[in-house]
């Protein structure tokens, strides 16, 4: 973390996971334990059927709601499908855009979560946009050529203003729901290297001031160390965001 040029985030990823009514029980549970986090934003991206329940519970305390996906169209032919539009009425903040398992079981491409994060942008909601290797990338040795095309394409025609609206998340996908975390200084290196392709195209005033989470089994006990490094800001977390105690250690790790 650098708190000094950006914001620190802890983002829950809670997938398919939790009705309306236990993601109340949820977040009720939740409040007490992380009252005292001032340092770092908290964001629950939840099953679209839980927003309005997710900020209702929500609601006078400081943990933002999110989504876990959009369709970049505003509206239309698009049976099943909800647009950026609807989810900023229902008090939306973030969404998190081309996470693994929608590249992985929903067929989307770089191309079409580039359609979606400017949709995001132009709506008022800010992208969580996921980008990571798969195990075989990494033992090939081209996790950063990899990564680097995934932010290139994703953030195509973004402009600068709208750039620092967008959260990166590194999630290698070995290590996504599997207990096999990155080590801190391998996370800590592709986020920096991640920080590099942005200063590339947009500067070094705005590279310093993008938050790059890390998820992937992030967890109770290791969070403390990956969130040490400087690069390092936060980090989207699935398993352990569904148990209030072990994700309030996460967001109190982030406020040393
Ligand atoms: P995990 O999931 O923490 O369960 O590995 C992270 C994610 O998919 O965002």
């Amino acid at each position: 973390m650098n708190q000094r040029y950006r914001k620190t985030i802890i983002a829950g990823n809670w997938k398919m996971n939790k009705t309306p009514s236990a993601a109340k029980q949820l977040i009720e549970e939740l409040k007490p334990l992380i009252s005292k986090a001032k340092w770092c934003d908290v964001v629950l991206c939840v099953p679209f059927v839980d927003i309005p329940t997710a900020v209702k519970a929500a609601k006078g305390f400081k943990v933002a709601i999110g989504a876990q996906n959009m369709h970049f169209e505003k509206s239309g032919a698009y049976t099943g499908e909800i647009s950026a539009e609807m989810l900023k009425e229902l008090g939306v903040k973030f969404v998190i855009i081309g996470h693994s398992e929608r590249r992985q079981h929903f067929a989307e491409t770089d191309l079409t979560v580039n359609r979606k994060i400017h949709a995001a942008l132009e709506a008022g909601l800010r992208p969580i946009l996921c980008v990571g290797e798969s195990l075989e990338q990494r033992e090939l040795g081209v996790t950063m050529e990899h990564i680097r095309l995934q932010i290139k394409i994703a953030l195509h025609n973004v402009d600068a203003a709208n750039v620092k609206r967008v959260v990166i998340a590194y999630e290698p996908i070995w290590a996504i729901g599997t207990g096999r975390t990155a080590t801190a200084d391998q996370a800590d290196e592709v986020c920096g290297a991640i920080r590099d392709c942005i200063r590339e195209t947009y500067g070094a005033r705005i590279a310093r001031a993008v938050t790059i989470q890390y998820g992937g089994s992030m967890n109770a006990g290791n969070a403390a160390e990956l969130l040490s490094k400087p690069n390092v800001d936060g980090g989207l977390i699935g398993g352990a965001s569904l148990k209030a105690g072990d994700f309030a250690t996460i967001v109190n790790a982030a406020n040393q």
